[in-house]
């Protein structure tokens, strides 16, 4: 039986690749999930998993080398799958710092903690293997009229949040080289789906249009993102643990670039098309409500993944078109009414007020 240590399973993509294993594997694996659970850890996210024998649950920070530790004596952990992170670009511009202790000081620990478990000799046990999940705002910005980040695409990271994931992905190609740790980066492209925190843009329209608040738009709305369905995403890191070369980066994409206002104006119609006439929340759901505010500082123009490399080598091709995935994200949302509710109560407000104030 394999065993996962997965860090960061109670955020959106991590409870998601954590739906995934277990409705893939079932009881042929053990999960183990260590998770500080921050503002934007969710236990709900795991409800009928965390229920499991073969799922345990554990409170840590990344950053305390002794919790690590402690779980890698008490598991014989074969694989990691490292996506505790502190994720949010804006919340970055606001308060950096924790973005570095995060980001790059936590995957430090998790990269020597499992070194120290996982030596034997002058190597590493056989099936060991790490592998660290990062973005491809690590690459830049794109111009607008074309271009792709390859995996070779130098790293020119522009916000605290992306800077803080290049050190990370450094850290881990230096543990590679010098130890020949092994180990994999995927390097991913916007995700979009069920339990992502409405912090981020779609949950957030989502949220605003069916309470009837502002749609705040950064600068034109122009700026683009490459979007991918978070089950898209999951499956690919499975696949890249299952079949991918170790030592190797892939990135994760799929051809879905959008403009940020297209996606506000597709979350408002698609909305409208699906609320019934005699739900309360349709009466306040309307295009009026798009409201252009300052940009975001250094807001990156436009982001484009070339997934050749993970399809020519492994296979692994997004799944779910964009018109079907932003279909099943909104009901999703639309039914978890309660969920939304939870998450925006108490610190949220104010993390709100503090962001979207003034703007
Ligand atoms: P998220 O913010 O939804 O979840 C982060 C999780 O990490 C939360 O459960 C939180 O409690 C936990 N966490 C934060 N700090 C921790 C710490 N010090 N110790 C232990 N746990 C801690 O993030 P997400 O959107 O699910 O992103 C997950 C990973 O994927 C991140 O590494 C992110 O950089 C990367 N990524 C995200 C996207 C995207 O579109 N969201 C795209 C590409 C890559
Ligand atoms: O590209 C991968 C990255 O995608 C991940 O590494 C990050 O963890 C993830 O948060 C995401 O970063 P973005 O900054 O692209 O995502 P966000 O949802 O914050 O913003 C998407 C775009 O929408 C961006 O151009 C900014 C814009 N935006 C965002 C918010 C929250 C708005 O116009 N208004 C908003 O209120």
């Amino acid at each position: 039986m394999r065993t996962y240590l997965v860090t960061g399973g109670a955020g959106f993509i991590g409870s998601n690749y954590i739906h995934y294993i277990f409705e893939k594997y079932g009881s042929d694996i053990e999960v183990v999930n260590l998770d500080a659970l921050t503002y934007a850890g969710n236990p709900e996210n795991l409800a009928g998993i965390d229920k499991e024998p073969n799922y345990h649950f554990v409170k840590a920070d990344i950053c305390d080398k002794e919790a690590v530790a402690k779980v890698f004596k008490e598991f014989d952990i074969d694989r990691v799958v490292h996506f505790a992170a502190e994720s949010h670009v804006d919340r970055s511009i606001l308060d950096p710092e924790i973005f570095v202790k995060t980001n790059v000081g936590g995957t430090a620990v998790m990269l020597n903690c499992a070194r120290d478990a996982w030596e034997e000799g002058s190597g590493f046990k056989a099936g060991k293997k790490f592998l660290h999940v990062s973005t491809d705002e690590v690459y830049g910005s794109l111009p607008e009229d074309g271009g792709y980040f390859y995996e070779t695409t130098p790293y020119s990271p522009h916000s605290p949040y992306s800077a803080s994931k290049a050190g990370s992905d450094m850290l881990v190609r230096a543990y590679m080289d010098t130890y020949k740790f092994p180990a994999n980066i995927t390097n991913c492209s916007n995700n979009y789906g069920p339990y992502q925190f409405p912090e981020k843009l779609i949950p957030l329209m989502i949220n605003n249009a069916l309470t009837g608040k502002p749609l705040p738009v950064y600068g034109d709305g122009k700026n683009v993102r490459d979007w991918l369905y978070v089950r898209d995403h999951a499956k690919a890191i499975d696949m890249v643990q299952e079949k991918g070369e170790l030592f190797e980066t892939y990135n994760v994409g799929g051809h879905n670039e959008k403009q940020n206002i297209e996606i506000v104006q597709l979350i408002i119609d698609t909305l409208l098309e699906l609320l019934p006439d005699e739900d309360p929340r349709k009466k306040n759901v309307s295009r009026d409500l798009i409201t252009y505010v300052e940009d975001r500082k250094g807001h990156d123009r436009r982001y484009a993944i070339a997934p050749d490399k993970i399809k020519a080598a492994i296979g692994w091709e997004p799944e779910t078109m964009f018109k079907d995935g932003i279909r099943l994200t909104i009901k999703w949302y639309l039914e978890n009414e309660a969920w939304m509710k939870n998450v925006t109560s108490g610190e949220y407000q104010k993390y709100y007020e503090k962001m979207y104030s003034g703007r």
